[in-house]
């Protein structure tokens, strides 16, 4: 594989749409996620509903990591550096002490997304990989269990060649009928549990959010938007592997990402287009830093659907006595 193009020299300020990797390139990455994420899955599945090694993050019970995750990551990671030994991979476990400088072509792994779910033996949980080159998703492959033969569905994407499931073109949800922006009873769609103490929604959303379920799992909520499934997903402040691939599979599904806008765009509590995860990119440990401490709600689906609701939903902001009040109280 020819990297010369896509690989400048450190802090040389390019962003990536000046560097972007040719067609070719992001078909062999898209071919071999499928291949890795197919593996990690297999394993994750094997140990589904059997002894897990479980610890708490959080050391509260909360925020739960097990052998499994830490092995799935492993196996990932192992078989991305033989075969890609130039990219780098970027895992939710066990972060290096010292973060290595952000390489062009970056893998941001979820070895198991659902981990609540995942102990407590509810079949809901992913296996997510999303490669971002200098911030930007531009492959993607996700694993789910699925009730087919086979047991799982792998849904994959790369940049401008549409989200699959094998043969199968994916789709987002089309809205339908007399006011096709507005989100339909009958129809899924999923928000966060802390949906009133993140959010604001006006009036004129609540009671009409369509039927809103929670999965514990942002994967695959993203996923599921992505195959049409659900009409929308609103999420909580999730994490670049949380984010990586299912946002690639919604655009490239016809759908948009939308994520609050930050101070630097002057208009807090409106929404932006959410096309980067390093905005600033540079072959810097900086710049790898900031991406694991990255943390963003997103709004996905239909773009008519996802602006309408986006007009209705503004995000709280809390100082941070009332953000330990509520971490005390739960
Ligand atoms: C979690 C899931 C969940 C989301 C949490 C994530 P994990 O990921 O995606 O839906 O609400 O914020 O941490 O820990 O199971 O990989
Ligand atoms: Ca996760
Ligand atoms: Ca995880």
């Amino acid at each position: 594989m020819t990297v010369t193009q896509d690989s400048p020299s450190p802090g040389d300020g390019k962003n990536a749409a000046e560097t972007v990797p040719d067609d070719a390139t992001l078909t062999e990455i898209e071919l071999y996620a499928i291949e890795v994420v197919e593996t990690a899955g297999k394993l994750v599945s094997e140990r589904f509903g059997g002894d897990l090694d479980v610890e708490s993050k959080d050391g509260n019970g909360a925020n739960p990591v097990t052998d499994v995750d830490r092995a799935s990551q492993a196996l990932i990671t192992e078989m991305v550096e033989k075969r890609f030994p130039e990219h780098m991979i970027l895992g939710e476990e066990d972060a290096p002490k010292d973060e290595p400088a952000a390489r062009d072509f970056i893998w941001v792994v979820d070895p198991i997304d659902g981990t609540t779910n995942y102990v407590n033996g509810h079949p809901v949980y992913a296996v997510s990989i999303g490669v971002l080159h200098r911030g930007e998703p531009v492959a993607a492959a996700v694993w789910t269990p699925w009730p087919t033969e086979g047991g799982f569905e792998i849904m994959h994407a790369r940049k401008g060649g549409g989200a699959w499931i094998g043969d199968r073109k994916l789709a987002v949800k089309k809205p339908s009928g007399d006011e096709p922006h507005r989100p339909k009873r009958g129809w899924l769609s999923t928000i966060p549990g802390s949906l009133r103490f993140m959010f604001k929604v006006d009036r004129r959303l609540r009671g009409n959010l369509g039927e809103p379920r929670t999965t514990g799992s942002a994967v695959y909520e993203l996923a599921m938007v992505a195959r049409g499934v659900l009409q929308y997903a609103l999420t909580g402040a999730v994490f670049s592997w949380d984010l990586a691939a299912g946002t690639l599979l919604v655009k490239e599904a016809g759908g948009i990402v939308l994520t609050p806008a930050g101070p630097s765009d002057q208009v807090v509590g409106d929404w932006a287009m959410l096309d980067s995860f390093a905005p600033k990119f540079e072959n810097t440990q900086k710049t790898t830093k900031e991406m694991r401490a990255l943390r963003r709600v997103v709004l996905v689906g239909a773009p008519e659907v996802v602006w309408f609701v986006s007009k209705y939903v503004t995000r709280r902001r809390y100082g941070p006595v009332r953000r330990r009040l509520r971490r005390w109280l739960h």
